[in-house]
């Protein structure tokens, strides 16, 4: 799955991106996410630092889906499959990234969302079409 650089440069500038999880029990779940950018054309990284029944939820069931704070610039939904790590270079990565932002900020894993669908959320003929 690729994001186009229109995409990538939406979800790098956005000051958000919102994200949309989901329990075992089909209860679902978004919240706001300052810190994600994407790592190439087929994974954004989102750090966990505040994330609660978002982590709960990743952990048991692991799939996301986001759109971009400010959709009218980006109107695209991306969903996939998540992986975490606790530790290694893609939190070491993550934490130093969460540190230059805010010093105090203690990033307990980074997320990385491996996106294999992409839908376009624009209002009009295409609103729900498959992208990719
Ligand atoms: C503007 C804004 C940016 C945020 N950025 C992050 C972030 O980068 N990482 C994070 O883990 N939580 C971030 N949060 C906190 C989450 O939105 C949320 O409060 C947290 O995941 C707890 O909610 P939950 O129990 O539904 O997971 C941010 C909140 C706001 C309002």
């Amino acid at each position: 799955m690729v994001l186009t650089q229109e995409m990538m440069d939406a979800i790098e500038k956005n000051n958000i991106v919102w994200l949309a999880t989901a329990s075992t029990d089909d209860v679902p779940n978004v919240v706001p996410i300052g810190l994600a950018r994407p790592l190439d054309s087929g994974t954004v990284l989102l750090v966990a630092n505040f994330m609660n029944k978002t982590f709960k939820n990743l952990k048991s069931n692991p799939k996301a889906s986001i759109a971009v704070g400010n959709v009218s610039e980006c109107p695209y939904q991306f969903k996939g499959d998540v992986e975490i790590y606790e530790s290694g270079k893609y939190f070491d990565d993550a934490v130093q990234w969460a540190k230059s932002v805010m010093a105090q900020l203690n990033p307990k894993a980074a997320v990385l969302l491996k996106v294999n669908e992409i839908y376009s959320v624009q209002p009009g003929p295409d609103a729900g079409k498959k992208i990719e």
